[in-house]
Formats: C-alpha cells, structure tokens, sequence
C-alpha cells in the first residue's frame, strides 16, 4: 500500500527535475502535460481568455449591427411609406347645420354602461333625432375644452380623425352625406343625396345596409406623419379604438344600438363616398335604435 502511494510522488519529482529547476515553478508536467513553466502557462491561458472575449464581443457585435440594419430597414420602409402621404383636400361644402347643445350628465352611470355594454347589428325603423345624433358624435370627437382637447384622447393631439355620416333616417335632417366638425360642433353637408343607398349597394354588412346612420370613422395618416414620421398607422389605429368605446358607451347610456365593423372593403367605400384618396375609413358605425331580430327561419 505504501509503496503504490509512493510512486507516483517520485515519478513526478523526477518529471519536473527534467523541465524546471523547482516543482513549484512548473506549470504543466506535474499534471502529465508538455512541461511549461508556470508563468508561461498563465501567460497562454490569458492571451487564449483574451481571444475568446474579443471573438464573443465581435460576434455579438455583428450580431447587433444584423438586427439594427433589420430595424432599420424596417422602419426606412415605413418612413419611405409615411412620405408618399398626402394631405388630403379641403372638402367643398354646401351648407353647415347646427347640431343641438350635447348632454354631459345623464341616468347612466359609466359602470353601468361599461357593464352592459353589446355589440348591437338590429336597428329599428324609429328616425334618429337631431339630439341623439349630436350626442354620438360629440361622444366620438366633440371638443371638451377651450384648448381643443377631444373625447376621445389623441397621441400628440394631432386628431387625425374625420367622422363622415352617412344619413338614412334622422329627423329633420336631408338624406346624405356629411362631415363633422368638432370645433362648432356643426355637420357640413357634403351633397351626396344617395349616400345610404351608395352604402348599401356597396357590398357593406347588413348592419351597415339598413342603420338610419352610419358613421365612417377615416383617417388622414398625412396628419399623424407630422408628429410621427417613423409609423403614423400605429397611432393612428389605437385612437380609432379609442373613438370606437366612446361611441359605444354614449349608445349604451342612451340605450341605443350600435357595433364598430372592420369587415369591409376600405377603398371601395372610400371611393363611393367620393372621399379623398388620401382618407382610409378605419371604421363603419352603424347607429340607431335598438330593432328586433328576425330569427332565421
Ligand atoms: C377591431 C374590431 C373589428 C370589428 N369588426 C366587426 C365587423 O366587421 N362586423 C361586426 O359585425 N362586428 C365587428 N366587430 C364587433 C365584434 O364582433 C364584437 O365586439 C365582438 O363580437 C364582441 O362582442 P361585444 O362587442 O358585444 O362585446 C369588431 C370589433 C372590433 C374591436
């Protein structure tokens, strides 16, 4: 036993007898390896710890400059994209109607009408008044202070958004079609007599066909390019979700029906509307009172 514990000690005294003048100084040959004094082997275990670093630092770098190239691409697209957007043209209107005064209390809590809140596709043949149409579309846009601040908030304030209504069936208001302006809370009629039955041959859901108001919620991406150049649909989009709600909780206090729809052809519509090429319609909003579904048969 006590000569195999002593072996391998000799063995190794005699090793670094060949290579180094003292055991303490040898670096490798005390472990079977090329005999190298310590200080060399330190020496080539930082230079290899060096090396090692630098490549991984390297290899991350081009690593970081592939995806920002990526980024970057991604975003001169869009920035190439956001400067064909043009402003659209002012629209010629024949006659501005007054909408009445809108409400700002009502019998509703906003819990409530967070609460029961549906999307409602059924409108009755009741006529829309003055009132209630003033009332849906200040929820949507009207101007809440004197610094022009809107219901519905709007990144940078640009508001980008302009609510055409296409009217079918409001009380002591001609058929067609008209634009909101939320500054004097007035409709400017745009002249389109057969705006509703345009609508309804182009294609439109059937909520959309039959409502006795809808209104087309377009955005203009030219105004959201000023203060966001990079994306203007990003923004733009969120505040159309924005606008959507308020419309949706106002015809829930009112307890009136209406659903925001996505599913139709933006440029069709846009272009029977006769609005601007440079106007997208994010939304159609059918509005009304609340009908009675007809069961399928
Ligand atoms: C972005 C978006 C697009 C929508 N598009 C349509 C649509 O094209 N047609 C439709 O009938 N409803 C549409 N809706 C309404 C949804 O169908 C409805 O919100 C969903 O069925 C949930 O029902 P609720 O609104 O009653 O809670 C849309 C809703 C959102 C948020």
């Amino acid at each position: 036993m006590q000569n195999n514990l002593e072996t391998p000690k000799e063995i190794t005294k005699e090793k670094s007898k060949d290579c180094c003048s003292n055991d303490e100084s040898c670096g490798t040959c005390m472990k079977g390896g090329f005999p190298m004094k310590k200080e060399a082997l330190s020496f080539i275990t930082l230079i290899m710890v060096a090396a090692t670093t630098m490549l991984s630092v390297l290899l991350i770098n081009e690593k970081r400059a592939n995806l920002s190239s990526i980024v970057l691409d991604s975003k001169s697209d869009v920035g190439s994209v956001a400067k064909t957007y043009e402003m659209p043209a002012v629209k010629s209107i024949s006659e501005k109607i007054e909408l009445p005064t809108p409400k700002i209390t009502g019998k509703m809590s906003v819990e409530e009408a967070i609460q029961t809140r549906r999307s409602k596709r059924v409108y009755s043949e009741e006529p829309v008044t003055m009132s209630e149409l003033s009332q849906i579309l200040w929820s949507a846009q009207g101007v809440t202070d004197d610094k022009g601040h809107r219901t519905a908030p709007s990144a940078r304030g640009v508001y980008p958004y302009s609510l055409y209504v296409v009217v079918r069936n409001v009380e002591g208001l001609e058929s067609g079609l008209y634009l909101y302006d939320s500054e004097s809370h007035t409709l400017g009629n745009l002249g389109l007599a057969n705006a509703g039955e345009l609508l309804a041959a182009s294609g439109v859901q059937d909520n959309s066909q039959k409502a006795p108001i809808v209104i087309a919620m377009a955005v203009a991406f030219a105004k959201t390019a000023v203060s966001f150049p990079d994306n203007p649909e990003e923004v733009t989009f969120l505040e159309g979700g924005h606008i959507g709600q308020n419309i949706y909780l106002q015809a829930e206090a009112m307890k009136m029906a209406t659903v925001v729809t996505a599913g139709f052809d933006a440029a069709k519509v846009g272009e029977i509307l006769g609005l601007d090429k440079n106007e997208t319609i994010v939304y159609l909003v059918p509005f009304g009172h609340l009908g009675v579904e007809v069961p399928a048969e």
